[in-house]
């Protein structure tokens, strides 16, 4: 079943919401492909003062559903960040809207291939909507996944 969202960009008041999301997706959803230690190091990595810092950094949407903040993404340059759905409402197609949302962002900007270092816990999620594995990176003990997506059809 798709769940009614309306996407929007994020501004400073959203940023306690997306962390909440944030925090949650990496506890529930992340914790089974990394360890401990590593998922404490990404939960502090998202604590609210970072969120607003990452505002200035990135254009960041979120998905609302029923005025609360249900997901999240965001664009730096050619690069997908932070893609995370609240776990309650995973597999409803709120990360493939927000997903496409920061591809049409891309392309308006002239972005040709988008990058994203996928989470281990994400790559089904990417390859689903046209992104292919080129490589691992580490980011100290935490490996991601490089993927790419060619051909970012220009906005008419
Ligand atoms: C990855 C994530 C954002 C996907 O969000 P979502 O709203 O559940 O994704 P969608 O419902 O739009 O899924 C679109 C398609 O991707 C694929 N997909 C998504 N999650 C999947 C999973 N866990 N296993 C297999 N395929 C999956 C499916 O093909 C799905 O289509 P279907 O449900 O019709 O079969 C979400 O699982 C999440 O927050 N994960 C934890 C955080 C994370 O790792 N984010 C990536 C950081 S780089």
């Amino acid at each position: 079943m798709r769940t009614q969202i309306e996407v929007i960009t994020a501004s400073e008041e959203h940023a306690e919401g997306i962390g909440k999301v944030v925090r949650d997706a990496i506890r529930r959803v992340n914790a089974k492909d990394y360890p401990p230690h590593e998922i404490n190091r990404l939960v502090s990595n998202f604590s609210t003062s970072n969120i607003l810092d990452f505002l200035k950094q990135r254009l960041t949407i979120v998905a609302m559903h029923d005025n609360v903040v249900a997901g999240t993404g965001a664009l730096q340059g050619p690069e997908i960040k932070s893609v995370f759905v609240s776990p309650d409402l995973h597999r409803r197609g709120v990360g493939s809207v927000l997903l496409g949302e920061l591809e049409r962002v891309a392309s308006k900007r002239g972005v040709q291939e988008l990058v994203v270092s996928s989470s281990l816990s994400a790559v089904k999620f990417y390859s689903a909507l046209g992104y292919v594995e080129q490589s691992r990176k580490f980011f100290g003990e935490e490996e991601t996944v490089v993927m790419i997506k060619s051909a970012i059809s220009p906005s008419p």
